[in-house]
């Protein structure tokens, strides 16, 4: 009877995990060699075994990584579609990134955050250091910073932000896992990234997330992002959001404040043909398939959009020092 009561305490314990409690992000420490820009490219909305111009995008992203000589990859989830990853041994695993990003430039460590569509699957897999016992390079968690530096990168768990997921899913089940209560899960991760950031003398702070702030694209604003996460990013000084979400390349300035917001969403599937503008100011967008490169050394930052041709489609400068911006080839802000 006592031992049947203990069982029971413990299966009940282990169904519903206990909420998540504040304290330390995850940081990893990123090699940097003193003096040398930092450089890295970022691409997002990936994972689809190569098809719809994956395997395009990735080629010119091994072109354009040995040419800058890149120092890591940056993924804004949206990482196995259309459900994440079923297990540690999902064969999407090797078909949408191991066997698709083979160039030798490539072969650096990738900081991934996860998609909603990541949490269509089993997240916990998706998280598992286990894959990186099939490829060292996949380093997904959910929320952590990367010290890179002059440079540093905070990395959110955007998805449980988006109510409509929680209150309206649908056919969609997500798996909410060591997340439920949203609440004070959110709760906690923002008073987690406040303190990361409070604490970071990095000369540049760049925030990373799967969902939009501002976008012009398909899903547009994320209404509980501009809420609850960006008055964290204004009141600590970050300098970019960069993210995916939207099937697209797109860069918007705030007019309220120094903030950046970068969608690389573009690593597979795109030509959503969706354009709404929003009050801030439209830099640039394209509807296709690309990714973007990104240079930071003490001065300035240097963000470029290429397509799957491997053509610069916008080249955008900023100077810490004077806050100068410069676009310097915003070829189109295209639709076609
Ligand atoms: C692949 O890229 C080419 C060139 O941008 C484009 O014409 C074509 O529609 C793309 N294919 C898909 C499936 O998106
Ligand atoms: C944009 O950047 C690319 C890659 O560095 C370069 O080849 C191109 O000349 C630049 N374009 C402009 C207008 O600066």
């Amino acid at each position: 009877m006592a031992l049947a009561a203990l069982l029971l305490a413990v299966l009940t314990f282990s169904l519903c995990a206990p909420p998540p409690v504040a304290g330390e992000l995850a940081s990893v420490e990123h090699p940097v060699e003193e003096g040398r820009p930092l450089r890295l490219l970022i691409v997002g909305d990936w994972g689809r075994k190569g098809m719809y111009n994956q395997s395009r995008v990735a080629a010119q992203m091994g072109k354009v990584a040995e040419d800058m000589s890149v120092d890591f990859v940056v993924s804004t989830g949206d990482n196995f579609l259309d459900d994440g990853l079923s297990s540690v041994h999902d064969r999407a695993f090797r078909d949408s990134f191991v066997d698709v990003y083979t160039a030798k430039s490539l072969q650096k460590p990738w900081y991934l955050v996860l998609g909603n569509h990541d949490y269509r699957g089993d997240v916990l897999a998706q998280l598992d250091p286990a894959l990186r016992n099939v490829d060292s390079r996949f380093m997904c968690m959910r929320s952590f910073v990367v010290n890179a530096g002059i440079v540093d990168f905070f990395f959110i768990d955007t998805t449980p932000f988006q109510l409509k997921y929680w209150t309206d899913p649908g056919e969609d089940h997500y798996d909410w896992r060591e997340v439920a209560p949203r609440e004070a899960y959110i709760e906690h991760l923002l008073k987690d990234m406040d303190g990361a950031m409070k604490k970071s003398r990095a000369r540049w702070k760049v925030a990373v997330g799967h969902h939009t702030m501002r976008s012009v694209s398909a899903h547009g604003d994320t209404l509980e992002l501009l809420q609850l996460l960006l008055p964290v990013l204004k009141e600590n000084g970050v300098d970019l959001y960069i993210n995916g979400h939207g099937h697209c390349l797109e860069h918007i300035s705030s007019r309220e404040s120094p903030i950046q917001f970068f969608t690389s969403g573009g690593g597979s599937k795109a030509w959503r043909g969706i354009l709404r503008p929003n009050d801030d100011k439209l830099e640039f967008f394209y509807n296709g398939q690309g990714f973007m490169s990104l240079e930071v050394d003490a001065d300035m930052a240097r963000a470029i959009f290429y397509d799957i041709h491997g053509q610069a489609l916008h080249n955008w400068s900023l100077s810490k020092s004077n806050r100068q911006q410069v676009v310097q080839c915003s070829a189109l802000v295209s639709q076609e």
